[in-house]
């Protein structure tokens, strides 16, 4: 009797797969997976200057366990097998960040092996036929620069337009595409009012001064590339979709001013050149001087305008200072970072975004994804299922006319995740933080089997 194939051995955990298939989706649509540098690289290696988040996770209570970026995945030394995780998946492009402090270790002068290693990552890519999607900030700002004001300060827009003209006099010409900022709402609000990420500071002060200097940095940043030559420039903000814990007026009016905060400020500045009014009455006395002298730059033409979609999240007003936001549990069901899946919060997002603000302009998912607990089988069904259910509000999308045009799975690997350390996972690769080995997961197989198809 001939042995028994292997697929039909039962003992092992079984097959998952996506429902989702290339097919579905329009020709010349792009599926990318991201990272970021201090997230992965190993910011230890290869003359990077210290940062922000350094400092920050230094300082007791910041993050758990003090964990830092130093080693995270060691990707500056494993970048070819991490290359080849995404050729062999059939992704069509890779969303990786370059480090400011690792080109600029103080900001300014630039240090030669950061720029190679960028450089070769990008050869590296165009030799598995990946499209380099880069974006030039997620998050770690050179300390020297932190410590003279940070984003706070008018000065650092300006010297981040300085680094982007050096990534693209060296890498210009190889990119796919260009965003100069992640997620602003995240380098501003975040962290310079809720104090959750570097540099950790609460006020509207800071608050509002790092909301317009951001949006400046993005605008200083695209003449500065354009300068160069660089095309198919845009941005990547997040978006949450904002629900009023109950259907009292204060609820209601908070929902709308946090909506305001987090999905309407910066979309609304980089392509409208206005702030949205509601978000502006609140911060209007807290805004560098002159402003509104600003708009312009900060609304450059863009090609292309990226969204970076989660969850959702239920509002209520705390009845403190404005803008006064609170937020209490909601009853979907949660991934390992407690956040409520919720797909058709993506649907009506993107379709307010397009109707009300981008109108015709392309729009690329730029992240999206789900941390669940590490299992030693990792049967993965929760990423499958998740993903699953946004690429279907990915495809109605299309559908329904938004200008759709590539989705962005966070992440293509488990890595530091900033306040959180290496506990929750993103990755569709599984990354053994003591040795470095990569597995792949029962979701990339089906990735791979879903783009096959
Ligand atoms: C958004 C950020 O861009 C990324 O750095 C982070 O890891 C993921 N969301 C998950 O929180």
């Amino acid at each position: 009797m001939r042995p028994r194939a292997r697929c039909l051995d039962r003992t092992g955990p079984a097959m998952i797969d996506f429902q989702f298939s290339r097919s579905d989706f329009p020709e010349g649509f792009l599926f990318s997976a991201a990272t970021s540098a201090y997230q992965i690289e190993g910011h230890a290696f290869g003359g990077a200057g210290r940062t922000h988040w350094d400092s920050f996770a230094e300082t007791p209570g910041k993050v758990d366990r003090g964990e830092t970026g130093a080693i995270a995945c060691d990707h500056f030394h494993r970048w070819k097998e991490d290359l080849d995780l995404i050729r062999d998946a059939g992704l069509d492009a890779y969303r990786f960040s370059t480090s400011w402090a690792r080109v600029m270790p103080d900001g300014v002068n630039i240090n030669p092996e950061g720029l190679d290693f960028y450089d070769r990552l990008v050869d590296g890519m165009l030799a598995r036929g990946i499209r380099p999607m880069a974006t030039l900030y997620h998050w770690e700002l050179p300390e020297v620069l932190g410590n003279a004001g940070g984003w706070t300060i008018r000065d650092i827009p300006e010297r981040f337009a300085d680094f982007a003209a050096v990534i693209a006099e060296r890498l210009g010409d190889r990119l796919h595409s260009v965003a100069p900022v992640n997620e602003p709402f995240c380098v501003s609000w975040l962290s310079h009012h809720e104090g959750y990420h570097a540099p950790g500071l609460t006020g509207l002060g800071p608050a509002a001064k790092s909301m317009h200097h951001v949006g400046l940095a993005h605008g200083l940043a695209v003449q500065a590339l354009r300068a160069q030559g660089v095309g198919n420039v845009g941005a990547a903000c997040n978006f949450e979709y904002a629900l009023p814990a109950t259907d009292s007026v204060e609820d209601r009016a908070t929902a709308t001013i946090y909506d305001g905060i987090y999905n309407r400020w910066f979309p609304g500045a980089m392509i409208r050149g206005e702030y949205p009014q509601d978000v502006l009455d609140g911060l209007a006395e807290h805004m560098p001087d002159n402003w509104q002298d600003d708009m312009k730059i900060i609304s450059q033409p863009l090609d292309w305008f990226g969204v970076n979609y989660y969850t959702c999240q239920r509002i209520r007003a705390t009845g403190a200072a404005w803008p006064g936001v609170g937020s209490v549990p909601g009853p979907l069901p949660k991934t390992d970072m407690g956040w409520e899946i919720c797909p058709e919060g993506l649907a009506w997002l993107v379709t307010r975004l397009a109707r009300d603000i981008t109108g015709d302009l392309p729009l690329f998912i730029t992240e999206n994804g789900l941390a669940n607990p590490d299992t030693p089988l990792r049967p993965d069904a929760e990423r499958v299922a998740y993903l699953d259910a946004h690429l279907a509000v990915a495809c109605d999308l299309i559908e329904s006319g938004v200008p759709l045009t590539g989705y962005t799975f966070w992440s293509l690997l488990d890595n530091y995740e900033w306040t959180l350390g290496y506990a929750k996972r993103f990755g569709l690769v599984h990354v053994d933080f003591e040795t470095q080995t990569r597995t792949p997961k029962a979701s990339y197989h089906a990735l791979a089997r879903a783009l096959a198809r």
